[in-house]
């Protein structure tokens, strides 16, 4: 049917659609700004397994990062049930038994921190040491306190992630977007995470266990699970510096 005019309802059902698109994207947008806003690293779970159906969908969601030419770099390994607890028995029997001798295969803190770095994890290793009653200088208790990355924290779910090492380092951003975009869909299905780079070291003992390819690089883990939301440790609120020391707005 061809109006002339559109009649007065019409008009109204216009209008309303159109205030209900705005208040939705007010609505979407509040959501977006605080789901990202709550997401902290977690680092005590409950045992709680999580439904292989959601892990799932969070991988699904998180694969519409954004990546160089949609090249789509990201490779996971999901561990749960036996093969994870596999991985952490191997990697904690590893770090007990055979202390300094697996290296990452890339480097992923500098040789030396510096300025201003060097004060930003300085605060934020405090505060955690703080919250797990962990005395300063006691080296052995940090020693345990590392040793929590090879358990995933307890979470049911571990993630291992490989990015094919002939990619150039560009690859690294799109994993980052891919990462984050697991972080917040996680976060908004009350599941808590936390990434991980310390799995690195032990890439030589994990490749053979998970059948990665000689082309695979153990880029970090990631443990996924709900979290102990009491636990003291996940009381830490890291902080940031404000944007006007981050960004120079150019006009
Ligand atoms: C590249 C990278 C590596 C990380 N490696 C570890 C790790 O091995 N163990 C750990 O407990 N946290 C690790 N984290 C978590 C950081 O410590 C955490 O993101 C940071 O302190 C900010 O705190 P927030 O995530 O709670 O906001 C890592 C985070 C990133 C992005």
């Amino acid at each position: 049917m061809v109006w002339s005019t559109p009649p007065p309802q019409a008009v109204r059902y216009v209008v309303c659609a159109v205030k209900r698109e705005k208040e939705m994207s007010k609505d979407s947008s509040a959501i977006v700004d605080t789901t990202i806003q709550h997401r902290r690293s977690t680092r005590a779970y409950r045992h709680d397994p999580v439904p292989n159906k959601l892990v799932r969908h969070i991988l699904e969601v998180a694969s519409r990062a954004p990546s160089g030419c949609n090249t789509q770099p990201w490779r996971v390994h999901v561990l749960t049930g036996a093969a994870r607890q596999n991985i952490v028995d191997t990697v904690c029997h590893a770090f007990e038994s055979e202390p300094d001798q697996h290296v990452s295969e890339y480097q992923h803190t500098p040789e030396e921190f510096f300025e201003p770095f060097l004060s930003r994890r300085r605060k934020m290793g405090f505060k955690l040491y703080e919250l797990a009653d962990i005395p300063k200088g006691d080296k052995e208790r940090m020693r345990m306190q590392q040793r929590r990355n090879y358990t995933f924290f307890d979470a049911p779910v571990g993630l291992l992630f490989t990015v094919n090492r002939d990619l150039p380092i560009a690859s690294f951003i799109g994993f980052g977007a891919f990462m984050q975009n697991i972080m917040v869909c996680a976060e908004s299905h009350g599941l808590g995470t936390c990434f991980q780079t310390a799995w690195c070291d032990y890439h030589r003992i994990i490749a053979p266990q998970l059948n990665f390819a000689k082309e695979d690089l153990l880029i970090g883990g990631m443990a996924l699970g709900y979290p102990d939301k009491d636990a003291p440790i996940n009381q830490l609120r890291t902080e940031r510096v404000p944007v006007s020391e981050f960004a120079v707005f150019h006009a």
